[in-house]
């Protein structure tokens, strides 16, 4: 079993990169953030607050969480991958995230679903604790105007209205509290390779990953 951690503030192309690193290797890609962000769409549309950590747990635990064999995430029967793309629900994502209870039951299900798998798994935290003993750690930045005209672009090609410079104030408050929560923090891992993508093309990034997993990866 491989596992590629593949880590980084918003809009460093986690997910891009890793979705496509995941393709070229033909290993299984998860998404661990898209798990948070529905939990935190959960807790918003059952009107729970997003720090009281008992009823968050609650839901979490009986939101039946589950990846169909393309990707998106279903809670219980209902497909919530569009929904949870959102600014809003990235910020709800972030504080039910600093929820130890929270973080424990997610954690669980990410080792689970890893099973005995080839995987490329992309969060904050996969190579600090979800698998400190992956093969291959990246962590990926960008400088902050960078990412925010990325996730500005993202938001636009699925036809919302957005002010760069408002999604530039919500990723520096949501890297704050991800770097500064007690549990599980956003950071690099020693032993991490760091990717700074600013300058590069997503190609680019994508063979720089796939070439660092390919001269570690077990034989
Ligand atoms: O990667 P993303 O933007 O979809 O993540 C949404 C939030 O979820 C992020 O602000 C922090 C949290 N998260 C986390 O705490 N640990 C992870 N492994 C992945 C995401």
């Amino acid at each position: 079993m491989t596992v590629v951690a593949v880590d980084g503030p918003v809009g460093s192309g986690k997910s891009t990169v890793a979705r496509r690193v995941a393709a070229c290797l033909g290993y299984v890609y998860l998404d661990t953030g898209a798990m948070y962000r529905a939990v935190g769409l959960l807790a918003t549309e059952a009107g729970v607050a997003l720090d009281d950590e008992e009823a968050v747990v609650t839901l979490a635990r009986s939101a039946g969480l589950h990846f169909d064999g393309d990707g998106r995430l279903f809670a219980g029967g209902r497909d919530v991958s569009d929904a949870i793309r959102t600014l809003e629900m990235g910020a709800a994502a972030s504080r039910v995230s600093a929820l130890p209870g929270v973080r424990e039951l997610l954690v669980e299900e990410q080792r689970r679903i890893a099973g005995s798998a080839d995987i490329v798994m992309e969060g904050r935290d996969i190579g600090t604790v979800v698998f400190p003993d992956a093969a291959v750690k990246v962590y990926l930045t960008a400088r902050p105007e960078v990412r925010a005209a990325r996730r500005a672009a993202e938001l636009r090609a699925k036809g919302d209205q957005v002010d760069e410079a408002q999604v530039l104030a919500a990723l520096l408050e949501r890297d704050r509290r991800d770097s500064t929560r007690a549990v599980a923090p956003l950071r690099r891992s020693a032993d991490a390779v760091e990717l700074d993508t600013s300058g590069m093309t997503l190609d680019e990034v994508v063979e720089a990953v796939a070439g660092i997993a390919r001269g570690r990866a077990a034989p």
